[in-house]
């Protein structure tokens, strides 16, 4: 057996990689898993944008590979929609990329500006991908707090105290997985006079600015050079089109230059009709956010019951997809908690720790699932915690 490469000998296969095989086990024993764990969308895109694909991919021109920074529909819908959402001003043909999903963004970036030995910024807790590239591309991983004491912000004061001589980018993400953190004009004003003071790159990655958030922002907006800042982008949770794989990148044309030098020698182009579905979703008025939005908020709802039985508390005003929510003193594991739950009432649930340590007393839930769904994990967390008692008693 050939051995695999040191790189991987401290970065583990993905979370949920691992715990969905679980899951998929457990169902092909004809066990019914409710996952209200992971945030794939599990409402439609559009009709129009399907409609979009099947009326292109029957053409026999749409088949062949594609240029790397995708067509100009593509990157003109994704400029079009930073100036109407965000008030942003991008040119289509230097300043945005387009991606197959936003995750592949966070390896190209840091194929493009991280040498071994340079130090990256990463927010505990957080999306766990910034913290694993950053480990698989040689760079050394210096993660900062987010506590709930400072509402899940960074510490600019704590972070000032520190030598920051070597860290080149600062990953951060607002609207914030997993906590629902909202973003706001004034934090990704100091986030920029961070970058600038200090010469780091701030990317903030947003896919989550347009659910359940009624003021989406863009970090870009607060840079005009946009000489410290990009912005990644994506159409999987704000267009239900997670597993069709379209992200983007915005910034400084140099910057999105670099980005696809190292894009360009690893992919080769997303499939046309998948971009004429993109380019079609992205014009989707508010109306179709709204709808969207007003299931979420209905979920949402039932969702708070759910962790209110698990004696859960949750922070008002959370945005994006989640609820984040703080468990009882009394669970001494999270972990063991949610394989508890999961083997006892078949429901699975997201320990906070895998975005982290300050995460690991919280659990994360999807609003992903029916309400139905929601009420059925209710009906069996209910059933188990009087089976529970009465075995107390
Ligand atoms: C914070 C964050 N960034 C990026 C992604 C990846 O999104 P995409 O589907 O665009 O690759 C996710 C997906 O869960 C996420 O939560």
């Amino acid at each position: 057996m050939i051995e695999i490469a040191e790189r991987f000998k401290s970065v583990k296969e993905y979370y949920f990689s691992v715990k969905l095989q679980e899951i998929s086990k457990m169902r092909s024993e004809g066990i019914e898993v409710l996952n209200l764990g992971i945030g794939s969308p599990d409402l439609p895109p559009d009709k129009a944008a399907i409609d979009a694909l099947i009326n292109s991919v029957v053409k026999s021109d749409m088949h062949a590979y594609q240029p790397y920074r995708s067509g100009t529909e593509l990157r003109e819908s994704m400029s079009k929609f930073y100036e109407n959402r965000y008030n942003v001003n991008l040119n289509s043909e230097t300043e945005v990329l387009p991606l197959l999903g936003s995750k592949e963004g966070i390896m190209y970036i840091s194929l493009a500006f991280l040498n071994p030995g340079d130090e990256v910024l990463i927010p505990n807790p957080g999306y766990p991908a910034y913290s694993a590239i950053t480990t698989l591309v040689g760079a050394t991983v210096r993660s900062f707090d987010l506590v709930e004491e400072n509402d899940w912000l960074p510490d600019f004061e704590a972070l000032e105290g520190e030598d920051l001589s070597k860290v080149k980018i600062m990953w951060v993400n607002y609207p914030n997985m997993p906590t629902g953190t909202n973003a706001s004009a004034q934090l990704f004003k100091k986030l920029i006079e961070f970058g600038k003071k200090y010469n780091i790159l701030i990317i903030n990655d947003n896919p989550y600015s347009l659910v359940l958030n009624e003021f989406p922002q863009s970090i870009l907006k607060f840079d005009t050079h946009k000489e410290h800042v990009l912005e990644l982008n994506s159409l999987s949770k704000s267009f239900n089109m997670a597993g069709w794989r379209v992200g983007m990148v915005a910034g400084h044309k140099q910057y999105i230059n670099a980005i696809l030098q190292a894009k360009s020698n690893v992919d080769s182009g997303m499939f046309l009709p998948v971009q004429k579905a993109a380019s079609q979703a992205l014009t989707l008025p508010q109306k179709w956010h709204d709808e969207r939005n007003s299931v979420y908020a209905k979920r949402k709802k039932i969702a708070l019951e759910l962790l209110n039985h698990l004696d859960c508390e949750v922070k008002p005003n959370q945005v994006g997809m989640f609820l984040w929510a703080k468990l009882p003193a009394h669970i001494e594991s999270v972990r063991g908690f949610i394989d508890d739950i999961l083997h006892n009432t078949h429901v699975f649930l997201t320990p906070g720790e895998i975005f982290g340590t300050n995460g690991n007393r919280f659990i994360r839930l999807s609003l992903c699932s029916t309400e139905q769904d929601f009420e059925l994990a209710i009906q069996r967390i209910l059933k188990w915690k009087a089976k529970e008692l009465s075995l107390v008693s």
